[in-house]
């Protein structure tokens, strides 16, 4: 009697643990694979979409105004990737910039944002890291031409839920923690951060990309070496109509003001749904 005792809690308590890493890799697993996307930037990308057999395990170059970052590998792989590090330091990484060695993560990974993902999303997003295949792909150090912050500030320690019934809060935190749309869509302040106070939304940021039309064949190839892929989508615009081979998957935008040399972020404010 006491040993069925036993063994009925034992196999009530394995089914609810189950059921709720079950739960946080289900959630990760939406939010990889939509609005949280960190593969945008961590798996690189080819003209058929994702590198196959690549998924987070890095190597996209990007080449802006604050130097050359490469996107770090982000697979469990214990040698080039970040098959050692713990939940902590992956959280710590996410949430507050930081390295397990305290080297501090530059951009663009949108950390000032990352600062509000909850902590039910920062589990949802690791549960979903330690699933994915390991891939042994060393990866450059980035150089950046000006000092990274010390810190991003204060370590974030606990960060609530949104709920979803609340519909403009959690819109506001998808488009802020969770997808980062108002890092590119918000207007630079004059130390070229985007301006979340007064003009979020509002547009008008530029990225000196490869998305030129000019001399198509390398512009396209350089694109996508780079992996710029999701910011350019283009109806009619033969080289953003290429990248939008990639981009469109998921990133079904229309084009605006694209210039030879720049791409500009529209407003949100004025888009037609
Ligand atoms: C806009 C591009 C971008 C996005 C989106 C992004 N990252 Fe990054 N991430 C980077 C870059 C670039 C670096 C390296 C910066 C540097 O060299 O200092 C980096 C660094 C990291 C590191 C440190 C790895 C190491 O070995 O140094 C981790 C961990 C990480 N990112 C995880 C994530 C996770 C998880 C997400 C999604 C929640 C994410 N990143 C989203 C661009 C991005
Ligand atoms: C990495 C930067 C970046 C991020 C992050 C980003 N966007 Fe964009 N977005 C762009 C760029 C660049 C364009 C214009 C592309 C073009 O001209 O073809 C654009 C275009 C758009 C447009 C079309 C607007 C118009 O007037 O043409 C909409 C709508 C939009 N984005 C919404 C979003 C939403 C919602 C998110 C978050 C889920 C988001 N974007 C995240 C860079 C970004």
């Amino acid at each position: 009697m006491i040993r069925y005792g036993v063994i009925a809690v034992a196999t009530a308590l394995a089914s609810m643990g189950s059921a709720l890493a079950q739960s946080a890799l289900e959630r990760g697993t939406y939010l990889m694979a939509s609005i949280v996307a960190c593969g945008n930037c961590h798996t690189p990308q080819t003209p058929n979409g994702p590198a196959p057999g690549m998924e987070l395990a890095g190597g996209t170059r990007f080449d802006e105004g604050f130097g050359t970052a490469f996107v770090p590998n982000i697979t469990p792989d214990v040698e080039t990737g970040i098959g050692k590090w713990t939940d902590a330091q992956i959280t710590a990484a996410i949430r507050d910039g930081k390295r397990p060695d305290g080297t501090i993560i530059g951009p663009p990974m949108p950390i000032a944002l990352y600062r509000g993902m909850s902590d039910e999303d920062v589990t949802a997003i690791i549960a979903y890291l330690r699933s994915v295949k390991p891939v042994a792909n060393k990866v450059a150090k980035s150089a950046y031409k000006m000092p990274l912050p010390r810190t991003y500030g204060p370590p974030v320690t606990t960060v609530a839920s949104v709920s979803k019934a609340e519909k403009v809060a959690y819109g506001a935190y998808l488009a802020g923690p969770a997808g980062h749309c108002i890092e590119c869509h918000s207007t630079p302040g004059p130390n070229g951060t985007p301006d979340f106070v007064g003009k979020t939304g509002a547009g008008g940021l530029s990225f000196n990309g490869p998305w030129a039309p000019a001399s198509r064949r390398t512009s396209r190839r350089t694109a996508l070496a780079r992996g710029v892929t999701r910011t350019s989508s283009g109806r009619s615009r033969p080289a953003c109509g290429r990248m939008a081979s990639i981009s469109s998957r998921r990133w079904r935008l229309p084009t605006t003001r694209t210039s030879r040399r720049t791409i500009s972020m529209p407003s949100l404010s004025t888009c037609e749904p």
